[in-house]
């Protein structure tokens, strides 16, 4: 599986206008309800689209130590299971289940009436998250689950005792409908049929239909009373039904609709649409219902602005989505005046305390923000400010507030690496559909020795922008690279200290750590590490994120290899500078004499030609025109000429 590393923070620029498309990553909650199910069924089960994020590892790492064969891999989007009929090979054994409720909850039940002797934990978090509704009921039937720390929290022990269905099986729906889910997924392997009967009122109803519609394509079909009580027969048994498609996260698609919402649009995401099991999917009717344009198709769905530009201030009843609920807690910065998010008490109980958290961050960009202990009023900034976002270890804290940067204040995401939990791409996504605002860019790159650096960074001087020389971030992640004895084939290592490197661009300077290397990254050994660490594709993401940051007004002049492409693909004009092979080995020896160091024409020439060759095959990032690049041969040409000939297309097009 492919594992990716975050940097310690993100600063996303202010947001214009977001316009595109998404594909979603698999749902979270189907993907691990579809494994237990497979794992737990008679038969082979293909699975499709399966969600490759952290809570769904947890999920197959437990089936591994319960001895349950899984083939391919999550991240291929593909995965076999074969399944043992509710006898899994393993009798014992301990669980790390991290933070997914959707993996802890099933499995107690799963494993209490399957028997043996477990032991299951997760994170801190994950131990003050309740549980006690259904131990109490899976106790009640006899299965004698104990505490290991505080009474009605995980971590737990499964002492193997037989559960046993003699009348109703009641359990509380009032704090997690996970609880349910659990115990309807676990019923059918007693054989013996079960009553279930929930007390309280059920929250989250929505996800109660996921699991039994799911139940359903492992043949067993579930009858029930409303959401009261629910029949599951006696001689029940899971069967596989050979393939089975994950549909996208209809949670993660509220960011995007969201965002078509707020920023214009359209947004289409796709993998989720009318024919959703999912209630998320309804987030897209609360939409419609402040006024945003909502279009749906089988597969996908698509928002864009009101027609009359204003998105109405709400006051809604969101238990029956909880989780896409928080997007529109972000939503409510936009709207024409307070809003309130009502019923979400079960906000408290999840990755974080989603009440207080949201509550805090919505306060540091200016929003005005009353907290109850099951709702929220939220009223719009009248002065947005820009702040260092928390995300308390809860990916949708850091997808949501990511929107508020289209209150034209840039933000820092802290820790952004939580959105593993189900959407690892999550911030690519975003990207690919944002439109950072007004701020012009000019992408300047081409081949070794053809005066890119001097060239771009008269053009900044002369237009009065900001200047990136993206070059130098690869060659201080190279000499960082050198000094820590990290070697330069190491991916996983390289990108890890891409991530977490400590630079700062202060004029022509270079600081490291403090340190001014300026001198130190242009040595020939570390010209020659930089161009190999540059090949890495972990790095180039790791160090995407720090170069967008330079974005700022009144604009930007990117100086490299994939300004153009990757990093700025909105740069308004790209320019790819060349010189012929002769000219460039010139102007490097003449560079060379005049620092006084002794140089070789001929073997410069030599050199430039090789570099070429090599960088334009390479297979990442390889030297060549950006499509829509303006080439300029500056042959013959001095660099004020050519930063005059690129300044003058510059203005051409704004003034166009
Ligand atoms: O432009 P430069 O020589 O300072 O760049 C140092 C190395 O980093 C060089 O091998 C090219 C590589 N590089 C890259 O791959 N992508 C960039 N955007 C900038 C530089």
């Amino acid at each position: 599986m492919s594992t990716r590393i975050f940097p310690p923070h993100l600063d996303l620029p202010p947001l214009a206008g977001m316009r595109g498309t998404v594909r979603l990553p698999g749902s979270k909650s189907i993907s691990n309800r579809t494994l237990l199910l497979a794992a737990l069924a008679e038969g082979e089960t293909e699975i499709r689209d399966l969600l490759d994020s952290d809570d769904t590892r947890r999920m197959l790492e437990a089936l591994a130590v319960l001895g349950v064969e899984v083939n391919g891999d999550a991240a291929s989007g593909v995965v076999r299971v074969r399944g043992c009929g509710g006898l899994f090979p393993n009798g014992e054994g301990k669980l790390f289940l991290g933070n997914a409720g959707t993996a802890f909850r099933p499995l107690t039940a799963a494993l209490a009436v399957a028997g043996g002797r477990f032991e299951l934990s997760g994170v801190p978090r994950m131990h003050e998250r309740p549980i006690g509704d259904l131990v109490t009921a899976l106790n009640a039937m006899g299965a004698g689950i104990e505490y290991l720390g505080t009474p009605g929290f995980p971590p737990l022990r499964l002492t193997g005792g037989a559960v046993k269905v003699s009348g109703p099986v009641r359990v509380r729906g009032d704090v997690s409908s996970q609880f349910l889910t659990a115990l309807l997924l676990a019923l059918p392997m007693t054989r013996d049929g079960a009553l279930v009967e929930v007390e309280g009122e059920l929250i989250s109803k929505p996800y109660i239909d996921i699991t039994l519609n799911l139940m359903e394509r492992f043949g067993v079909a579930v009858e029930r009373d409303g959401w009261a009580s629910f029949r599951i027969p006696s001689g029940t048994r899971y069967k596989t039904p050979g393939v089975i498609a994950v549909e996208g996260d209809a949670s993660g698609a509220s960011y995007f609709l969201a965002a078509g919402g707020i920023g214009g649009g359209p947004v289409r995401v796709e993998g989720v649409g009318e024919r959703s099991i999912q209630g998320d999917v309804r987030f897209a009717d609360a939409l419609e219902s402040l006024g945003i344009q909502v279009a749906r198709g089988d597969n996908w769905i698509e928002a864009r602005a009101p027609a009359d530009g204003r998105i109405r201030a709400f006051d809604l009843d969101l238990n029956h989505i909880p989780d896409a609920a928080m997007t529109l807690a972000v939503v409510a910065l936009f709207a024409d005046g307070p809003c309130r998010l009502a019923n979400i008490a079960s906000w408290r109980v999840k990755e974080t305390d989603r009440i207080a958290a949201m509550a805090a961050e919505l306060r540091k960009v200016g929003a005005g923000v009353e907290e109850g202990d099951d709702f929220l009023v939220v009223t719009p900034p009248t002065r947005w400010q820009g702040a260092a976002i928390e995300t308390y270890d809860d990916h949708r804290m850091a997808m949501c507030l990511s929107l508020a940067t289209r209150g034209g204040v840039p933000l820092r995401i802290l820790d952004p690496g939580c959105v593993a939990k189900t959407f690892p791409e999550y911030f690519e996504a975003l990207a690919s559909v944002s439109q950072p605002e007004g701020v012009p860019v000019v992408a300047i790159d081409g081949p070794g020795a053809s005066g890119k650096g001097t060239v771009a960074r008269m053009v900044a001087d002369a237009l009065g922008f900001r200047y990136l020389d993206s070059g130098s971030i690869y060659r201080v992640a190279a000499l960082a690279a050198i000094r820590n004895g990290v070697a330069l084939d190491d991916e996983a290592e390289i990108a890890a200290l891409g991530a977490h490197l400590d630079v700062v661009c202060e004029g022509e300077s270079v600081l490291l750590s403090g340190e001014d290397v300026s001198e130190a990254i242009r040595t020939e050994e570390v010209s020659q590490a930089a161009s190999r660490i540059a090949a890495l594709p972990a790095l180039r993401e790791a160090l995407m994120w720090r170069q967008r940051a330079f974005l700022g007004r009144p604009g930007l002049v990117a100086e490299g290899r994939d300004m153009g492409s990757v990093v700025f693909p909105q740069a308004g004009l790209k320019v790819y500078l060349t010189a012929s092979v002769e000219e460039r080995a010139a102007r490097r020896h003449k560079q060379l004499i005049d620092k006084g160091m002794r140089a070789s024409l001929a073997g410069l020439l030599q050199d430039l030609s090789e570099r070429d060759e090599r960088d334009s095959r390479r297979s990442v990032a390889p030297l060549g025109k950006a499509e829509g690049a303006r080439e300029l041969d500056s042959t013959g040409l001095s660099p004020q000429a050519a930063c005059e000939r690129i300044v003058g297309w510059f203005r051409e097009q704004v003034c166009r």
